[in-house]
């Protein structure tokens, strides 16, 4: 594939994810805890007339956590917006954006553990009591001029909850880890999905794109459209189980729903590691992937799935990667897993 192709799909992707992407409440499917209670919060904040709570998102990549954001600033009929951790380098950029919110608007800081340390410290105020202590000058003649704040909310969201220090965790009041979704919710997405698209796609289909995608909607719905390009050219247009199939086929992804990478993962652990335990930074290296794409995009997948697991020495693959690929399982780990 060229650059040029690449970016053609990036940007159809970015296209997609605008019209695919649930616009209330009501159309955001599963999350189902989550959700119940951010409408509480909402519905007790709107009727006092307050802010909403400062809330945390945490989770795998393409899991909701933007659609939430934007989902709640609707619900609160408020402007939002949107910023991200690297792109705030220093505190002037964030005083900047605070001293210019309207009263109960929403700030979104994506990524937000990658705040730099002086611009997450001028943050603690304004969450907490919305106030900004701004030093102005250098050395001796240096003052501290304190600004009020309107009260605001802040929406953070990170793919590594365990990267944020305690004290800007501790901060949120509403703190939401969004899971993997069920088979039967992401068909659900898909059903939806192929709805707005105009395509037609029969239940069987539906639910074997869903098992196949990861948990993720942002997977499920992009499957989709790869699918409804394959039935365009190669098919009648509407979608059913054989065209998936052979779509899925052509995709590369598997019955698990791995696609060459996470393929690549495990058996770099299972053929050159013998199953593990093999350090994450030794995985990266023998895959070509950065050890962060490792750690956020793919193991916590393969994790919630079973088929790879944490130890203090090292990642190790389970006996149903062994499975999966077709290679005998160890006589140890048989034994392991009857005790
Ligand atoms: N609960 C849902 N119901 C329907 N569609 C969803 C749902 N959650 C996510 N999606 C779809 O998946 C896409 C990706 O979601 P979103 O951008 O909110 O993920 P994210 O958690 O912010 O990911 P990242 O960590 O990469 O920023 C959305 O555009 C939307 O189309
Ligand atoms: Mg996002």
């Amino acid at each position: 594939m060229t650059s040029h192709d690449l970016m053609q799909l990036e940007s159809d992707d970015q296209q997609f994810d605008g019209s695919l992407r649930p616009r209330h409440f009501d159309e955001f499917t599963g999350q189902t805890p989550l959700k119940e209670s951010l409408q509480i919060f909402i519905e007790a904040a709107c009727s006092r007339g307050e802010a909403l709570d400062h809330a945390l998102f945490c989770g795998p990549p393409g899991l909701g956590k933007t659609t939430l954001a934007h989902i709640i600033a609707a619900s609160l009929q408020v402007p939002m917006q949107i910023t991200s951790g690297p792109t705030l380098e220093r505190a002037g950029d964030l005083a900047a954006i605070l001293t210019n919110l309207e009263p109960r608007q929403i700030l979104f800081i994506d990524e937000i553990h990658r705040l730099p340390r002086i611009v997450e410290e001028i943050l603690y105020p304004a969450m907490e009591d919305f106030r900004l202590d701004l030093v102005i000058g250098q050395g001796p003649a240096a003052k501290t001029v304190r600004i009020d704040l309107p009260p605001f909310t802040l929406i953070g969201a990170t793919t590594r909850a365990g990267l944020l220090s305690a004290p800007l965790r501790d901060r949120f009041g509403i703190v939401g880890r969004l899971e993997f979704y069920q088979a039967t919710e992401l068909a659900d997405i898909v059903r939806r999905a192929a709805s707005i698209l105009q395509v037609q796609i029969s239940e069987p289909a539906a639910l074997e794109v869903s098992r196949r995608s990861r948990g993720t909607p942002r997977i499920a719905n992009r499957l989709l459209r790869r699918i409804r390009d394959f039935a365009q050219v190669r098919a009648d247009g509407t979608i059913g189980e054989e065209t998936a199939l052979r779509a899925l086929d052509l995709l590369a992804v598997d019955q698990a729903g791995f696609d060459d990478m996470d393929r690549k993962i495990l058996l770099t652990i299972l053929e050159k590691f013998h199953g593990g335990p093999v350090g994450v930074d030794t995985i990266a290296t023998a895959v070509s992937e950065e050890r962060d794409t490792v750690e956020e995009v793919y193991e916590p997948f393969l994790i919630q799935a079973g088929y790879l697991a944490r130890t203090s020495r090292g990642r190790v693959v389970t006996s149903k990667t062994y499975e999966h690929f077709g290679h005998p399982v160890p006589l140890q780990m048989n034994q392991e897993s009857l005790l």
